[in-house]
């Protein structure tokens, strides 16, 4: 990693809602200092289109199946076939939502642990999306640990619920709820979490941060969440670049 800037661990620029403006969107995320991101795909036709262009290095990928989209038929197969590509990064993202599906819970753990043993068997960490279901996601990350560990994305539960998974080895990841006004615990979390175990993400096109709510959103937004976890830290902005830089690149970019 050569230059020094932001991180956008988790946004969906590989979905349809940016086919037609991809390059526009990259180009004001490097001209707004964000120098690397990792776009996740939920779907096997997002992943193969992700594929499908020429590699940068600022941008990787990762593919799973999303819990809100496994109701539906998946293709574990290609699933597999998709994560051992060099290129995909990680498995994700992957875990349970109760907060739209709450009648197929058994459903959603079931893929959860299947795909963090495909993690495991392609030698690749996980993006964890957790909402609503907390209690039953540290249960399984107990119970089926990943060997390369990884992030736990848009980071929504409690301070206690966060110790446990750095206990665990997770990193923490903050999208644009730490930068709402009337939003109290993602903030006290972002203060508590050791510097070498966080990371910062736009989930775009949701999650829009602060100025910018209502709009939809875009890698070049994530400086403003950043920035507000930087003040909460009392950091320096370089000094905080270069350790989520060092997290990042210790989690996706280094054979241990
Ligand atoms: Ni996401």
């Amino acid at each position: 990693m050569a230059k020094i800037g932001w991180i956008d661990s988790h946004c969906h620029i590989f979905s349809d809602e940016y086919r037609d403006c991809f390059d526009e969107v990259i180009k004001r995320a490097e001209e707004n200092q964000v120098v690397q991101m990792l776009g996740i795909c939920c779907t096997i036709e997002e992943c193969e289109w992700a594929l499908s262009m020429e590699k940068k290095d600022e941008i990787d990928i990762a593919v799973g199946f999303h819990p809100s989209d496994i109701k539906v038929a998946c293709n574990w197969e290609r699933l597999e076939e998709l994560t051992r590509d060099p290129r995909i990064v990680a498995v994700g993202e992957i875990g349970l939502d109760y907060y739209w599906d709450k009648d197929n819970k058994e459903q959603q753990k079931e893929a959860f642990i299947r795909q963090i043993e495909l993690a495991n068997k392609v030698n690749k960490p996980i993006i964890v999306h957790s909402r609503d279901a907390m209690q039953d996601t540290i249960e399984i990350l107990m119970q089926h640990s990943c060997n390369r560990k990884g992030i736990i994305h848009c980071y929504s539960g409690s301070v206690e619920s966060a110790k446990i998974l750095l206990n665990l080895g997770y990193t923490i990841s903050f999208a644009g709820p730490v930068t709402f006004k009337k939003s109290v615990t993602p903030k006290e979390v972002a203060t508590m979490i050791p510097l070498d175990r966080i990371l910062t993400e736009t989930d775009c096109p949701y999650m829009t941060p602060e100025p910018f709510r209502g709009k939809r959103n875009e890698p070049s937004y994530v400086p403003y969440t950043a920035k507000k976890v930087c003040e909460l830290k009392n950091l320096e902005e370089e000094a905080f670049q270069k350790a989520c830089l060092a997290n990042y690149q210790a989690l996706f970019h280094s054979e241990n």
